[in-house]
């Protein structure tokens, strides 16, 4: 981008100057790489999802899409048990975390600063997790609350969360990443039921990558009146390109943050698509089990290799590899046209992220690791 020049700088609120806006990972157009970098699904759609897109690819692109995604909603609805006032559906589930930072936390402004009821802005969340609540904090001018997790990525229970102190109960929102990411920790939802009854301000349970793991927390936003379970198509439903994610929860939060999405905020492909896929679960069951079969599989392979894997309930598996510094094996594996992840951020900058594949890319990256270790 051009080099910003004093004038066109000073235009701009010191805040926003001073951003670091979320890195995503990298799309390259690379012929023949495995990417396995941004937790794709590796199977396409279901040929009931692109018919219904296909479909729809006529002279209603001229028309507005539905505001409020109702089919959809009703849908999702009759799918969680629940009414469609109690789902809000986002550009992305990116959005609707975004949408709970601007309904629920105050910026910081000197109001709460003199009253020190920093509490109602602060934005809380464990380390490591989803790297963009800190990007939403920063943007919203919110106090962050970053907590480590236990070393070992697993959750501290709120006896030892209270022992600790850092952890706020007051905090006005909490983002929870279940399972974890980008450690890949499944978290019990007993656990989840007793920081949720703790904690006085909004919980955003973060499930984005649920339907890889063996239980979901999705009836703790339907018993307790400030917590929102997100989802998104992204991941399990192989719809990353279309956008579509959402909140389930009381309906009193799912109307605040409505009063300030953009009215259109969910493309009209994007809605045919999401309703088309929960039209054929089925073929998306499946899926989930082969991932859920070469995680596994993945896992032992790279750790009779001598990497440390971490226990994984998502579509990914974070593992320390042996040898040399994992910026490295970044380097290496890319050399030999496999992308996978890694953060510089101290408590996972050990460790790689490596998206689960098909089982021909998963052996790929098995084969480039053997040669790498020689
Ligand atoms: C934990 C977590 N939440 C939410 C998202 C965003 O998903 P979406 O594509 O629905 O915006 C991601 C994507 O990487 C994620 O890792």
């Amino acid at each position: 981008m051009k080099r910003m020049t004093s004038r066109s700088k000073n235009l701009i609120r010191p805040l926003v100057r001073q951003l670091h806006g979320y890195v995503p990972g990298e799309q390259p157009k690379i012929k023949g790489l495995i990417k396995l970098n941004t937790n794709e699904n590796p199977y396409p759609p279901s040929p009931k999802v692109v018919a219904a897109v296909k479909a729809a690819v006529d002279g209603r692109l001229r028309l507005y899409p539905n505001p409020t995604a109702e089919k959809l909603r009703a849908k999702l609805a009759k799918l969680h048990g629940c009414k469609p006032e109690n789902v809000i559906i986002g550009n992305g589930s990116d959005e609707v975390l975004a949408l709970a930072v601007r309904g629920f936390v105050e910026p910081r402004q000197a109001e709460y600063e003199r009253r020190t009821d920093l509490a109602k802005t602060t934005v809380q969340f464990f380390t490591p997790s989803y790297s963009l609540y800190p990007v939403l904090a920063d943007i919203h001018g919110a106090a962050k609350n970053a907590v480590p997790l236990n070393p070992d990525f697993s959750m501290p229970g709120v006896a030892e969360l209270k022992r600790g102190k850092q952890w706020n109960f007051n905090a006005a929102l909490t983002f929870i990443t279940t399972p974890n990411a980008p450690g890949g920790r499944g978290y019990k939802t007993s656990e989840l039921e007793k920081l949720c009854h703790a904690q006085k301000g909004v919980v955003v349970l973060d499930e984005a990558y649920v339907d890889f793991a063996d239980e979901n927390a999705l009836k703790l936003a339907l018993k307790f009146p400030h917590v929102l379970v997100a989802r998104t198509f992204s991941k399990a439903y192989s719809l990353c390109f279309q956008r579509v994610g959402y909140f389930v929860g009381h309906p009193g939060l799912v109307t605040a943050l409505d009063k300030t999405r953009d009215s259109y905020n969910v493309n009209g492909l994007g809605q045919i698509a999401a309703e088309a896929t929960l039209g054929d679960l089925k073929f998306y069951r499946s899926n989930f089990k082969k991932i859920i079969t070469t995680r596994e599989w993945l896992a032992r392979e790279l750790t009779k290799l001598g990497f440390r894997v971490l226990p994984s309930r998502t579509n990914f598996i974070l593992a320390k590899p042996p040898l040399f510094p994992a910026q490295e094996w970044l380097q290496k594996l890319r050399d030999k046209k496999i992308l996978v992840r890694w953060f510089s951020a101290p408590e996972v900058s050990d460790y790689l992220r490596i998206t689960i594949g098909t089982p021909a890319e998963a052996a790929a990256l098995v084969k480039a690791v053997r040669e790498i270790a020689g």
